[in-house]
């Protein structure tokens, strides 16, 4: 492969280690990452990086300073770099038309603005935020609006990492999937982006594809891997009805290899920047197409996901005797899941809002995510934040697992049963604890999809 300059814009959780790992791949490209956060890049250029991500310190080690540049000089960047991929956040639009489903596309609108503005020779553009299909349309009309002849090609590039384990997916993907349009031009530029990730993923796992079937395959991907957990989830509460045992039944059927145990782990509920955000967007599209079964069906999904943050709260107040005024209770985890320090639409955000409307008093605990609970819960009373698990769960009447990280598993529970009011009270939002070991310790335990273990 030839040497090649390529532009990242957007420093977030996609950006920063989808660029650090091909950098780290390609040593012969020059990679630069831009945003307008000036914060962000701050950080990305320091040893305290603006996201936790185990492996990602060494990964963005190897290569700074030598291929890898982050800067906040897009108008620089743009000019010097001949690949630019455009991973800018794209959240539900809060605003008018399609508010509170719709992708806001503001901030990808004008970086396309500024590619155009700022562009002296051919680019070729790559989608890697997950946007509506036939965005790369808009994108088109956008660049080709200009008075100069430059010539711009658009590609999508979705990325389908996850957070906690964003190294390893972009280390081993499933797939890497590059949609073009399928002229000439466009299937010469979706080769040149081929061959970049060819230099550590095999061929067979490069998929390509057209545009439309590449950004459409995102959006479904994602609302597929949250409809099991819902799915799960629904079945959880048929559980708690039945005696039937949720994690049982998951093992039963994900074993069914047309199925997969994957993605089949009971819960409070998924969280995270982008499942509700994309399957709205869905759903969205769905609804602008006439197509209101399909968009009702899809939006099941995310009403299951509500149902069973609020179930949790309920179940909660049941066992504690229907009030939780002046009771402290303890969240043990505030991420929206392990390995990461991200709240977006962590479920536990809604747990603690409901916690502190029934009057309860909120401790909460996390390894990682304490700055981002504060901000999420700032202007509450009755909250606070402790980052030893011990001294947070001392003198509660509950503790509730929001997160599901390994080091709950190993805490003392004893310890902690001694230092709590009684009857003390387990909620286990993740299925993660030794609940009979808990219960003849002298909890009483909840666990999801359960039948529950108490003393009464
Ligand atoms: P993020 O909010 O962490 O990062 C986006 C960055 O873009 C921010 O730092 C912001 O300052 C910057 N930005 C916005 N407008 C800009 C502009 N005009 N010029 C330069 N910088 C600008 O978002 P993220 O989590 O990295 O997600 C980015 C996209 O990738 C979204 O579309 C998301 O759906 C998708 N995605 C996210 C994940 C994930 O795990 N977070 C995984 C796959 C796909
Ligand atoms: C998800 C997808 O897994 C990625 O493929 C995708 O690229 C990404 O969204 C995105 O587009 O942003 P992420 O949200 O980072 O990744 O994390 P997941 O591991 O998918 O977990 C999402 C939520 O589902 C978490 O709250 C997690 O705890 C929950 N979950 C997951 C369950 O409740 N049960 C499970 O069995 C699995």
């Amino acid at each position: 492969m030839t040497e090649k300059n390529i532009l990242c814009i957007g420093a977030g959780y996609v950006g920063g280690p989808t660029m650090a790992m091909i950098a780290a791949k390609c040593p012969q490209c020059r990679v630069t990452v831009v945003d307008i956060d000036p914060e962000r890049i701050a950080a990305w250029n320091s040893d305290n990086l603006p996201i936790y991500e185990p492996g990602l310190d060494e990964l963005v080690r190897v290569s700074r300073g030598k291929n890898l540049f982050f800067s906040t000089d897009i108008e620089r960047g743009i000019r010097e770099n001949d690949l630019i991929f455009v991973s800018v956040n794209t959240p539900t639009k809060s605003f008018g038309l399609g508010a509170g489903l719709a992708a806001d596309l503001q901030y990808w609108e004008k970086t396309a603005r500024q590619i155009l503005g700022f562009s002296k020779s051919a680019k070729i553009v790559i989608e890697k935020s997950t946007l509506p299909v036939k965005t790369a349309l808009a994108m088109e009309r956008i660049l080709n609006s200009g008075d100069n002849a430059i010539r711009f090609d658009v590609l999508s590039n979705p990325e389908f990492l996850a957070e906690g384990s964003a190294v390893r997916d972009l280390e081993n993907p499933d797939r890497v999937l590059i949609g073009s349009r399928e002229t000439e031009e466009g299937l010469r530029a979706r080769g040149i982006l081929a061959d970049i990730f060819a230099q550590w993923v095999p061929r067979e796992r490069i998929l390509t594809s057209n545009i439309w079937s590449s950004e459409l395959s995102k959006l479904v991907a994602n609302a597929f891997l949250a409809q099991r957990i819902s799915s799960i989830n629904a079945v959880s509460a048929l559980c708690e009805k039945t005696e039937a045992n949720v994690v049982e039944v998951a093992r039963a059927v994900g074993m069914d290899s047309r199925i997969g145990s994957k993605f089949m782990n009971a819960s409070i509920g998924f969280g995270g920047s982008c499942f509700k955000k994309d399957i709205l967007n869905l759903v969205y599209l769905c609804r602008s197409y006439g197509l209101t079964e399909v968009a009702d069906y899809w939006e099941m999904v995310i009403r299951i996901n509500d149902y069973q943050q609020e179930r949790f709260i309920q179940g909660m107040l049941g066992a504690m005797f229907n009030t939780l005024a002046g009771k402290k209770i303890a969240l043990f985890g505030f991420a929206f899941k392990a390995d990461t320090g991200d709240t977006r639409e962590s479920p536990a955000i809604y747990i603690a809002r409901r916690l502190i409307e029934e009057r309860a008093l909120v401790v909460v605990t996390d390894p990682q995510a304490l700055k981002n609970a504060r901000r999420d819960l700032s202007g509450n009373e009755g909250v606070s934040y402790v980052e030893d698990p011990y001294s947070a769960a001392a003198g509660c009447h509950a503790l509730a697992v929001m997160t599901e990280w390994g080091i709950y598993q190993a805490l003392d529970f004893q310890r902690i049963y001694d230092s709590m009011e009684k009857p003390a009270f387990i909620f286990d939002g993740r299925n993660i604890l030794d609940h009979r070991a808990c219960f003849e310790i002298g909890f009483n335990v909840y666990p999801l999809g359960k039948p529950p273990l108490t003393h009464f």
